[in-house]
């Protein structure tokens, strides 16, 4: 069993921006700047908000968090990115989800400036990907697919089966690893909340990735022997012995399914730091305009 270190490759690939920073500043060239607008205070959203900052300082790009609180109203909210859309200093920027309930993520998603675009959400970026078109590919989809490149995982003529079929993951993970090309050529299945019979397709899976927010679904009797394990899953499980009274599950039986398992991803330390590795990614090709 090979794990699939996240942590390593993300760290890897935040070395190799900040090189392109570097060249960037020493050029006398602008450096990237991303800015999250995070609106009200959920404490998953706002740890993530503040690792995607902290990435930022790291990497030597320029950040800005816009926070909004938890009345901000729809107007208000569009007004804002309205501003960045029109900001020439800020190359690309992201609207932390989920959103409160009186805001219309769709209407939202709808007026982010498709180049600025850098979790790749607007329909104008997924239907760009979706036609094998050069654009931004949602973050956590993108480091899933950058993990399997770098360690070499055979893709190609596999059967995928992926569980959730999220606007963030599962969608368009299903969509990419059926795409021509590599990582890619995989025979994809898209499982959700109305599949029956989930294991006997997982049983089936060559690859499986588990995008569903469900701790420890994934058990050993639903795997077949060698199979890839990409596990999605970060729900806080309360836990009193931490100090943070909570600890970071994953979808799948890790202790398990891992004695099967060819390849697997961690939690934490697998999917997560790919995560932000690849959201800074696409704000550097927003920043060179090569989307
Ligand atoms: N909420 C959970 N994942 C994401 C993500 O990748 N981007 C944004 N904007 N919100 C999220």
């Amino acid at each position: 069993m090979v794990l699939l270190d996240g942590k390593k490759v993300s760290n890897d690939i935040k070395n190799e921006i900040a090189e392109q920073v570097k060249k960037m500043k020493d050029n006398g060239e602008k450096v990237p700047h991303l800015a999250a607008i995070i609106v009200g205070n959920d404490g998953a959203s706002l740890t993530y908000v503040a690792s995607k900052v902290r990435a930022c300082e790291r990497v030597g790009f320029e950040s800005t968090m816009v926070r909004l609180s938890n009345t901000t109203s729809q107007v208000e909210l569009l007004d804002k990115i309205k501003e960045l859309n029109e900001n020439p200093d800020i190359d690309g920027f992201i609207i932390q989800l989920p959103l409160p309930k009186q805001i219309d993520t769709q209407k939202v998603l709808l007026a982010v400036n498709p180049d600025k675009d850098v979790d790749g959400f607007h329909p104008m970026n997924f239907g760009r990907m979706a036609l094998d078109m050069s654009t931004f590919i949602p973050a956590t989809p993108f480091g899933i697919l950058e993990l399997l490149d770098r360690y070499g995982v055979d893709t190609q003529g596999k059967h995928t089966v992926v569980i959730g079929r999220s606007h963030i993951v599962g969608r368009p993970m299903s969509i990419l690893m059926g795409r021509k090309g590599f990582p890619g050529n995989s025979t994809v299945t898209l499982t959700h909340s109305h599949t029956k019979n989930i294991t006997q397709i997982t049983s089936q899976a060559d690859i499986i990735i588990s995008a569903l927010g469900v701790p420890n679904f994934l058990k050993a009797e639903m795997v077949k022997d060698d199979a890839v394990i990409i596990d999605v899953g970060i729900t806080r499980v309360p836990d009193d012995t931490t100090e943070k009274g909570y600890r970071i599950t994953g979808d799948v039986d890790f202790e398990n399914v891992s004695k099967k398992a060819s390849f697997i991803t961690p939690v934490p330390g697998g999917v997560g730091p790919m995560t932000i590795a690849m959201l800074l990614k696409n704000t550097l090709l927003a920043r060179e305009r090569q989307i």
